[in-house]
């Protein structure tokens, strides 16, 4: 889109999302996406809906995916996660922890300018960011990927309805200042 646009027409697009509910999901896109993309950190992906005729679309939401590994414990693993994991990871036998190659779903959100969030369901939006990182998968091997959101109700009961599994939390980092809470939930998917 940079190449094609430029840089500030995009940023004109991006400036033109809002997200009240997640004021972090909103100043990521408007103040890091592009950084993040030029340094290969995380790439960020904008969806778009659009009448059959093509003639009128609207910016929905986006997504950004990030290139990461997880580690497990094998505690809160059936013997068939176990295995998968095994197939696809390495085994700390110290800690008993798997850690396997995972892409992180590090972004994803609705874009609540003009209604706009009313064209699209969570549903959707996240099915596009899940199969993202499958085609990628299809490719290159893999069959994990996480994401790790506020430990917040609803959103874990969002991301547990489309079989994501908490396996962890962690501390936020300094620079992730518009997260409410201390923590983050982790939750991974298998496929
Ligand atoms: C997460 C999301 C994609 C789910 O979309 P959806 O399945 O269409 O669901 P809705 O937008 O209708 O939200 C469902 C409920 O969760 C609530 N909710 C959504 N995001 C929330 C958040 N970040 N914090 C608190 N509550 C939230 C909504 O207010 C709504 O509550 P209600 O049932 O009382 O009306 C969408 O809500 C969204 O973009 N949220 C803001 C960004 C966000 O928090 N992303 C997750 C980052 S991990």
């Amino acid at each position: 889109m940079i190449e094609q646009m430029g840089e500030d027409e995009t940023k004109i697009i991006l400036s033109s999302f809002s997200c009240p509910l997640n004021k972090d999901i909103e100043n990521f896109l408007k103040n890091k996406a592009i950084e993040f993309s030029k340094r290969t950190t995380a790439k960020t992906h904008l969806v778009f809906w659009q009448t059959d005729d093509r003639k009128y679309k609207e910016f929905v939401g986006y997504y950004t995916v990030a290139s990461k590994v997880i580690t497990v414990d094998r505690d809160i693993l059936s013997n068939t996660e176990a295995k998968k994991l095994r197939n696809q990871g390495i085994y700390d036998e110290s800690r008993h922890t798997y850690t396997v190659p995972a892409p992180l779903i590090a972004q994803l959100g609705k874009n609540y300018s003009n209604g706009n969030d009313t064209l699209i369901s969570g549903a959707d939006l996240l099915h596009l960011a899940v199969n993202k990182v499958r085609k990628i998968q299809k490719e290159i091997g893999g069959r994990f990927m996480y994401l790790e959101c506020e430990d917040n109700e609803k959103l874990l009961a969002f991301y547990t309805k489309y079989n994501f599994k908490i396996f962890g939390k962690r501390a936020l980092d300094r620079d992730e200042t518009d997260v409410k809470g201390e923590y983050l939930i982790q939750l991974y998917a298998m496929f």
